[in-house]
């Protein structure tokens, strides 16, 4: 009986593995099926050759593995509160929105002057794990994306070409008991983009309304990467800031409703952790080490213990 069945679905599966190397364009993993051919994540290198670099991002982050650095000053922001009236997009892998390029980011160990050019977001299903970067193994259910680009470049394509060109702001989400006000106007523009390509104008807002407050952002993570999508370019300083911006469950639901160009769902919109291969993670001088910090308490016990004998 056993023996019958194999090799049908031997024939199945050959067939499908063959639609899926003879295919063009790229996917996340949860859009993958034998029918549809797209390259889920292990198979972007077909897309683009840079998806199989040794500098790739996303990565998870081991918090006792970081190394603290003296130079990762706060970052410091210049027109964030810029208020703009933006455009945003179902780009068919996620949302994003253009914005002028007059908000930008120094200090903080940037080694240059970086202007915003846009911002996106990645998510999993209706509020489960989504995020793309991790921490200690942790997904959070969603991570925003503010990109940037040298000062000195006009398009995103140039600053691509220099290797420290592109800056990327990444700020993980977490589920709040209540809505986060400060997100209705994106939120509420979700229902009229959920068809691939659609678009709609955005109410005045500015970047300064979609992050945690500049004395929330002192503790972040440093390291250099790529882009998460092909062409996977490796020329990203990337800051990945500790402080999560909440949001409740039917804020980050709403993100589901989207879809992807062939109508389904569009979740889990994260490429895998990629491997470190030896490069260096660094800390800003107030971000958390997870271990450490437990020692650190147990230390301070024993001190407070010691200080009583005395
Ligand atoms: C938004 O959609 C309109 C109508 O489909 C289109 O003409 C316009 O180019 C789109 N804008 C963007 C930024 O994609
Ligand atoms: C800012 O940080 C404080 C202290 O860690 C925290 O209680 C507060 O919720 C944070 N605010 C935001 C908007 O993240
Ligand atoms: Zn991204």
């Amino acid at each position: 009986m056993q023996m019958q069945h194999l090799p049908s679905v031997v024939a199945l599966l050959a067939s499908c593995w063959t639609f899926c190397d003879a295919a063009g364009d790229w996917c996340y993993q949860s859009q993958f099926t034998c029918e549809r051919q797209c390259n889920a994540p292990e198979k972007w290198n077909h897309a683009n050759g840079a998806c199989a670099g040794k500098s790739q991002s996303p990565i998870n982050i081991v918090t006792r593995k970081t190394l603290k650095d003296e130079r990762l000053t706060p970052v410091e922001f210049a027109n964030y509160q810029q208020i703009f009236r933006g455009t945003i997009k179902n780009n068919g892998h996620s949302v994003q929105v253009g914005v002028p390029h007059l908000s930008t980011i120094s200090g903080g160990g940037l080694p240059s002057t970086y202007k915003a050019v846009q911002f996106h977001l990645h998510w999993g299903n209706n509020g489960g794990p989504g995020s793309e970067h991790t921490i200690d193994g942790e997904q959070y259910p969603m991570e925003l994306h503010i990109v940037h680009m040298k000062h000195r470049y006009n398009d995103l394509v140039t600053a691509l070409a220099d290797p420290e060109g592109v800056a990327v702001l990444g700020f993980f989400y977490e589920m709040s008991n209540s809505a986060n006000r400060k997100y209705d106007p994106i939120i509420s523009a979700l229902r009229s983009i959920k068809t691939t390509n659609a678009n709609t104008s955005l109410p005045p807002t500015s970047l300064a309304q979609l992050i945690p407050p500049e004395h929330n952002l002192t503790s972040f993570y440093r390291y250099k990467g790529s882009l998460t999508t092909p062409g996977c370019t490796e020329a990203v300083v990337w800051t990945l800031f500790e402080n999560p911006i909440p949001l409740s469950f039917e804020q980050l639901r709403a993100f589901s409703e989207l879809k992807f160009h062939d109508g389904k769902a569009m979740v889990g919109t994260f490429r895998p952790v990629q491997p470190l291969n030896g490069r260096r993670v660094f800390r800003s001088g107030s971000a958390v080490v997870s271990v450490s910090s437990r020692l650190l308490m147990a230390g301070l016990a024993m001190a407070l213990g010691l200080s009583r004998l005395n």
